[in-house]
C-alpha cells in the first residue's frame, strides 16, 4: 500500500493506493467516520454493475447502511440536470450534514459527485474511489469538481477537496483498452513534465501498460508515481497560481483539438497526447528544444498505443478560436508549456504568435 498525503486549504488528506484494497474499504471508512450510520454512494450503472455489490458488501459489513444514487454514463450527462437528480436522491433520504458521500467512478462521476457533496446541505464529507486511469492519476486529486455547461466544459464548479481517496488499481482491469491507453496520455504527461523515474519506467515497459494483458502490480506502481506527482504539485499550488499550470502540458492544443472536433471521436487523453506533440513541434521550431525531442516523444506516445498524427481534417484556422478560449489565457496570449529536454518543460508567456501554426505537425 502506498499512502500519499495532500495538503489543502481545507485540511490535509491521504490517497491510499493498493491493488486489491476494495474489500478493506468498509473498515477504513469506519476509522474515518467512527459514528456514521449511513454512507451515500454516487456512481454510474456501468461501474456500479461491475463493483457495486462488492463495495456495498464491504460497507455493510462495517456497519454502514447505504443510499445509492446513479447518474447516466457519459460526459454528455455531466450536467446540472444529472447533478440535481443526484441531490434529490439524498434530500429524499433526509440526508444529514455529517453523513459522507463516497463517489465511485471515473472523472465524470468524480467531478459531478464531488460537486454534489459540496452543494448538498452546504457541504457533506466527500470520499473518492476513482476507477479509471484518468481518475486515479489525475481527476480525483486536487479538489476540482464541476459539471459542463452548453457554453463549455467544466464551467460550473467548486473547489472541494475530499477527506480521503481510495484507489484500487485492480479495478482498471475492466476498463476498455482504449480508455486505459487514453489514461496513459496523462501518465506520459507526468513523465514529460518532470518525473524522470516514471519516464524510465515507461521507456522500459510502456507496451505492457498498453497491452491487452493487465498487470495490476505494474499499474499500482504507475498510479502511485503519478499520484505523488499530482499531490506534490497541488499541495504547493492548490489554486493554480504557478506550478499547477505545468499539469496543463499538452492541454492547450489538446483542448483546442477536442473543441474543434466537437468532443466527438477522440478521448481526452488521446487529444493530450497529440497536444504534447504539438508542444514539442513548437519547441523545436522556436529552438527551445534541440531537434530530437519530437521524435523521442512520438516514439513513446506511439508505443503507448496513442495517436501520433494531427488529424488532417482540422486545419489551423479551425483550432485558433479554441486556443484563445483556453481557461488558462491571461491577457490575450495562451501560455505555452514547451518541452526542453525529456523530463523538463518551460512555460512561455510571451512569444511570436507565428510560432503557433507549428503546433500542427504532420
Ligand atoms: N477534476 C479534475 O482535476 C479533472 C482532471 C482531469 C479530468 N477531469 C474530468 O474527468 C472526466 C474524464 O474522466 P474519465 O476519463 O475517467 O472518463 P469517464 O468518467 O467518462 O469514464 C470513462 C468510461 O469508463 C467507464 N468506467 C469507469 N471505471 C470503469 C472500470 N473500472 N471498468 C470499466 N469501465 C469503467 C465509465 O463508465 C465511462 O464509460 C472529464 O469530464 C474531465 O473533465 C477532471
Ligand atoms: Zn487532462
Amino acid at each position: 500500500m502506498t499512502t500519499v498525503s495532500v495538503r489543502s486549504a481545507s485540511g490535509p488528506y491521504d490517497i491510499l493506493i493498493e491493488k486489491g484494497l476494495l474489500p478493506g474499504l468498509g473498515p477504513s471508512l469506519r476509522t474515518i467516520f467512527p459514528s456514521a450510520t449511513r454512507i451515500g454512494l454516487v456512481s454510474n450503472p456501468v461501474v456500479w454493475g461491475l463493483y457495486g455489490d462488492r463495495i456495498q458488501g464491504s460497507l455493510e459489513k462495517a456497519g454502514f447502511r447505504t443510499v445509492v444514487a446513479l447518474h447516466p454514463d457519459g460526459e454528455r450527462f455531466k450536467t446540472m440536470e444529472s447533478l440535481m437528480a443526484l441531490l434529490t436522491v439524498f434530500l429524499e433520504a433526509r440526508w444529514e450534514r455529517r453523513e459522507p458521500l463516497l463517489v465511485v467512478g471515473g472523472g465524470v462521476t468524480g467531478d459531478m459527485g464531488g460537486l454534489a457533496a459540496a452543494l448538498l446541505l452546504r457541504g457533506v464529507p466527500l470520499i473518492h474511489m476513482p476507477t479509471t486511469v484518468v481518475a486515479q492519476v489525475d481527476s480525483s486529486i486536487g479538489g476540482k469538481t464541476g459539471v459542463d455547461h452548453f457554453l463549455g466544459k467544466n464551467l460550473i464548479g467548486a473547489f472541494n477537496p475530499p477527506r480521503a481517496i481510495f484507489a484500487d488499481p485492480a479495478l482498471l482491469a475492466t476498463l476498455p483498452l482504449r480508455e486505459r491507453r487514453a489514461g496513459l496520455g496523462e501518465v506520459l504527461k507526468y513523465a514529460f513534465i518532470g518525473d524522470t523515474a516514471l519516464l524510465s519506467l515507461l521507456e522500459e515497459r510502456v507496451e505492457e501498460l498498453a497491452g491487452e494483458k493487465f498487470d495490476g502490480i505494474l499499474w499500482e506502481k504507475v498510479v502511485s508515481l503519478c499520484a505523488v506527482d499530482k499531490a506534490r504539485i497541488v499541495s504547493e499550488d492548490e489554486r493554480e497560481a504557478g506550478e499547477r499550470m505545468l499539469l496543463n502540458f499538452g492541454h492547450t492544443f489538446g483542448h483546442a483539438l477536442e473543441g474543434a472536433l466537437g468532443f466527438e471521436g477522440i478521448l481526452h487523453g488521446e487529444a493530450v497526447a497529440i497536444g504534447m506533440l504539438s508542444a514539442a513541434a513548437i519547441s523545436e521550431a522556436a529552438s527551445i528544444a534541440a531537434p530530437g525531442i519530437f521524435s523521442f516523444m512520438k516514439s513513446l506516445i506511439g508505443r503507448a498505443g496513442l495517436p501520433v498524427a494531427w488529424p488532417r481534417e482540422i486545419p489551423f484556422a479551425q483550432i485558433q478560436p479554441y486556443l484563445v478560449r483556453d481557461k488558462k489565457t491571461s491577457g490575450g496570449q495562451v501560455a505555452l508549456i514547451l518541452p526542453e529536454v525529456p523530463g523538463r518543460v518551460r512555460i512561455l508567456r510571451e512569444y511570436d504568435t507565428n510560432l503557433l501554426p507549428n503546433g500542427l505537425f504532420s
